[in-house]
C-alpha cells in the first residue's frame, strides 16, 4: 500500500456497525459472545482449541496432546489424533445430507453442472482408486494444474483420501513456472485438462505440460487428462491417460486412509523475497480445524447458505473457502470457471442472481474494475438473495468498500475485509460479521484464539494508535504452515528469525487505530501486490535476466488504481540503450517473455530501459530509491552514487 492511501485511510472514520437484522440470526450475535471466546481462548488456550477441534472434526482416533511445542518453530497440533481430511467434508455429511448440493458448477460457455454431497463422494472415491491404480499411495506428492472445474476439488479430496500430498499449480501459470513446482514438489503424478475456458480463449493446459515435461520433471510418472475443451491436443502413449477412460472399471468403493493429524494435506507454492517460490506445507487436523472455524465466524454459514468464493482453486483462497473449509461445513458452494467480464461485465452479479448466492468473497482488485462500468450495471440484476460480503487478497480502499457496501450488499450486508496468508492457512483478522462494527480499509480485530501484534524493529508492541510496525503472530494457531517443503532452513530464516521462534513474522507493515483495529499498510520485504496475487519482485527480475539480450534488471511496485500494484521493470541491456521504436519491440518482447518464464500475471506494465541503475557502495540495487522515482514522488535519498542527471531522467522514464 503507497503512502496515499495510508494517508486516506488514516481519515477514515466512518462505522458500520453489524445490521440488526444480521446479528438476530448470526452465530455470534453480539459483542459479548465474541468477547468470551476470546477471553476463553486467553485463559486456556489449549483448552479453547482442543475443544473446537473435537466439536468441529470427525476424529477416527481422538487426540490428546493439543499443542506440540517441544520443537519450536516446528509447532504441532493434535499430534496423536487421526482423521481423514475429505471424510471430514464428504462421508460425513452422507447420514442428513446426501442430497444436498454440494457444488454449481457454471463453465465460462454457460455449462451448468451440479453435484450433491452424495455424487461428490462418489465421483472422489473412483477417482481416488484411479490414484491408486496409478501407483499413488501415502506421502507420494500429485501436482494438480487444472481449471476451475469441479474435477480439481474432485482431485484434491482423491488425493485427501489416500493420504497423497497436492500441490495445485495456478492455471495461469507458465510451463516454465509448472515444472520449477513439480521438481522441487518431485511429484510422482501430474493431473492436467486439455484446456480450460478463460475470456472467450481456450488455456492450453496440456501444452504447457508437454513443454514442461519435455525438460525435466524426471519425478512424474503418469499425466491424468481431463476432457473439458474437447480441441486437439497431444498424448503422450505410455504417460498419458484420459480421466474418463481411467475411470472405466474401477472400483467406487474407496475407504478413507486414517492419517495422523500432522500428516501433510497439501504443498502451495508462493513468492519470497527470493526469486524460487516456496512450497508451504500444511498438514491436516489443523489445517482443517482453522478452515471450519472461521466458515463458521467470519461466514457466519449456515445450511441455507449458496457460498461464493471468487477465488480460484490454484490459490490458498480456493484451498480453503472453495474446497475445504464450505464442504467440510457441509455447505452449497457455486464455482465459476472464467473471468468476470467474459461476455460481458455482468457476468458475477448474473451467477449471484442465477444462483441465488447469499454469501459472496472476492478481491478488492475485482470490485475496482467492475465499479469501473458504473452502477446500473449491478442495478440490472436481483441480488437481493445477498446477506454478507467478504473481501481478500490485499487492502481495499475506502471508496470500493464504500460501493461494494452501497450498490452490490444494498446497505444490508456486512463487509468481512479478510487478512491472511498462504502461510496462515485461513483468516486470522477478520471482523465476527453480527458481532464487530466494521471501517472501510480494516480489516479489524484478530479472530478468537489467535494473537496478532504491530511491533517495532526490536520486537516491542507499539503503543501508539496508527504507528506503523511490524505485523506478526504473537502465538502459535492450528492452521500454521509446518515448514516449507524441503527446506527448513528457508522455513527459519522467513518467519523465525528477526524476532526468534515466539513470532512469526508476516512480512506485512501494519497500524492499529484508537479502537485496537488493525489497518494493513503492505509488504515489508521484497514482494509485490499485484491484482491480489504474491509475486516476488526477485522472480520477475531473474525472469528478465534470464532473457538473452538483458544485462540487469530491477523490479519495483508502483500504485495502480485497478491492481493495487503495478509492475515496474529497470533493465539494462547488453549493448546500447533502445530508444523510440525499438525500445517499444523489445517491451513487447520482454513482455512476453516474463509471461512464458511465470505467468501472465507477471508481465511488467512498463519497462523503462536504463544505462545504469542506482547502488549503494556495496553493490546493492537502492530499491527505495526506484521505488520513490516509480511512484513520482519527491526525492529525498542521496542520488550520488548516481552516475549523472541523464540517468536520474532516465529512470524517471523522462526520455
Ligand atoms: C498477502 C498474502 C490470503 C489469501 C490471498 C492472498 C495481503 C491478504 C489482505 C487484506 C490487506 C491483505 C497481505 C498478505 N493481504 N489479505 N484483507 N488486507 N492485505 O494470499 O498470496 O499468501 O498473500 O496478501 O500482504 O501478506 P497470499
Amino acid at each position: 500500500m503507497n503512502e496515499e492511501s495510508i494517508e486516506s485511510t488514516l481519515h477514515e472514520e466512518r462505522l458500520f456497525p453489524p445490521p440488526a437484522e444480521f446479528s438476530a440470526k448470526a452465530r455470534i450475535p453480539d459483542r459479548a459472545t465474541l468477547d468470551s471466546l476470546v477471553q476463553a481462548a486467553n485463559e486456556d488456550f489449549e483448552g479453547f482449541w482442543a475443544a473446537q477441534a473435537r466439536a468441529e472434526i470427525t476424529w477416527h482416533k481422538p487426540f490428546k496432546t493439543v499443542l506440540d511445542s517441544t520443537n519450536p518453530p516446528h509447532y504441532q497440533w493434535f499430534t496423536d489424533g487421526e482423521l481423514n481430511v475429505s471424510y471430514n467434508c464428504l462421508d460425513r455429511h452422507l447420514q442428513d445430507k446426501a442430497d444436498k448440493i454440494a457444488i454449481i458448477f457454471e463453465g465460462e460457455p454457460g455449462d451448468i453442472t451440479t453435484f450433491t454431497y452424495h455424487q461428490l463422494h462418489q465421483r472422489v472415491c473412483r477417482f481416488a482408486n484411479v490414484l491408486k491404480a496409478q501407483g499413488v499411495t501415502e506421502g507420494d506428492r500429485v501436482v494438480i494444474y487444472l481449471p476451475m472445474v469441479p474435477e480439481a476439488v474432485i482431485a484434491m479430496l482423491a488425493c485427501a483420501r489416500i493420504g497423497a500430498i497436492h500441490s495445485v499449480v495456478f492455471g495461469g501459470f507458465s510451463a516454465e513456472s509448472l515444472k520449477d513446482r513439480i521438481e522441487d514438489a518431485e511429484a510422482k503424478l501430474l493431473i492436467t485438462a486439455d484446456g480450460g475456458h478463460r475470456g472467450g480463449r481456450i488455456v492450453e493446459l496440456k501444452a504447457a505440460a508437454n513443454r514442461a515435461l519435455k525438460e525435466g520433471c524426471n519425478s512424474i510418472q503418469h499425466v491424468i487428462v481431463l476432457q473439458r475443451t474437447g480441441h486437439d491436443i497431444d498424448m503422450t502413449e505410455g504417460r498419458d491417460l484420459w480421466w474418463h477412460e481411467a475411470e472405466t472399471r474401477i472400483d467406487g468403493n474407496c475407504e478413507p486412509v486414517w492419517l495422523n493429524a500432522e500428516h501433510p494435506l497439501f504443498l502451495l507454492y508462493t513468492s519470497g523475497s527470493t526469486g524460487k517460490p516456496k512450497g508451504i506445507q500444511h498438514a491436516s487436523g489443523g489445517y482443517l480445524l482453522g478452515a471450519l472455524t472461521t466458515m463458521k465466524w467470519v461466514f457466519d454459514i449456515r445450511d441455507e447458505d449458496i457460498f461464493w468464493c471468487t477465488a480460484d482453486v490454484g490459490w490458498v483462497t480456493g484451498h480453503s473457502y472453495i474446497a475445504y473449509g464450505p464442504l467440510a461445513a457441509g455447505a452449497t458452494i457455486v464455482m465459476y470457471e472464467g473471468t468476470p467480464t467474459f461476455p460481458d461485465p455482468g457476468r458475477f452479479w448474473k451467477i449471484c442472481q442465477d444462483h441465488g448466492v447469499t454469501i459472496f468473497y472476492t478481491a478488492p482488485t475485482a470490485i475496482r474494475a467492475l465499479m469501473k462500468y458504473g452502477d446500473d450495471l449491478p442495478a440490472g440484476y436481483n441480488l437481493s438473495q445477498l446477506r454478507l460480503l467478504g473481501t481478500v487478497g490485499e487492502p481495499i480502499n475506502p471508496e470500493a468498500w464504500m460501493w461494494y457496501h452501497c450498490i452490490i450488499g444494498g446497505e444490508r450486508c456486512p463487509i468481512v475485509d479478510t487478512w491472511w496468508q498462504t502461510e496462515t492457512g485461513v483468516h486470522m483478522i477478520a471482523p465476527i460479521p453480527g458481532a464487530v462494527p466494521t471501517k472501510p480499509g480494516s480489516c479489524t480485530l484478530p479472530l478468537p484464539g489467535i494473537s496478532a501484534a504491530v511491533v517495532d524493529e526490536k520486537g516491542h508492541p507499539i503503543t501508539t494508535p496508527d504507528r506503523g510496525g511490524y505485523l506478526v503472530i504473537t502465538k502459535p494457531w492450528p492452521s500454521m504452515l509446518r515448514t516449507i517443503w524441503g527446506d527448513d532452513q528457508r522455513y527459519y530464516d522467513t518467519y523465525w528469525s528477526k524476532f526468534g521462534s515466539q513470532y512469526y513474522l508476516t512480512g506485512d507493515s501494519a497500524r492499529r487505530d484508537k479502537d485496537g483495529y488493525f489497518w494493513i499498510m503492505g509488504r515489508t520485504d521484497d514482494v509485490l501486490n499485484v491484482s491480489g496475487h504474491r509475486l516476488g519482485t526477485m522472480e520477475i527480475e531473474s525472469a528478465l535476466v534470464a532473457y538473452p539480450k538483458v544485462a540487469e534488471a530491477a523490479v519495483v511496485g508502483r500504485p495502480d488504481d485497478i491492481k493495487g500494484e503495478a509492475i515496474l521493470a529497470y533493465v539494462i541491456l547488453k549493448g546500447s540503450r533502445p530508444t523510440g521504436g525499438v525500445g517499444k519491440t523489445l517491451t513487447e518482447e520482454l513482455r512476453a517473455w516474463v509471461a512464458d518464464q511465470i505467468g501472465p500475471i507477471a508481465k511488467p506494465d512498463e519497462i523503462r530501459f536504463v544505462d545504469s541503475l542506482p547502488k549503494t557502495r556495496s553493490g546493492k540495487i537502492m530499491r527505495r530509491l526506484l521505488r520513490t522515482i516509480a511512484r513520482g514522488e519527491p526525492i529525498t535519498q542521496d542520488t550520488s552514487t548516481l552516475e549523472s542527471e541523464a540517468i536520474l531522467s532516465q529512470l524517471q522514464g523522462k526520455e
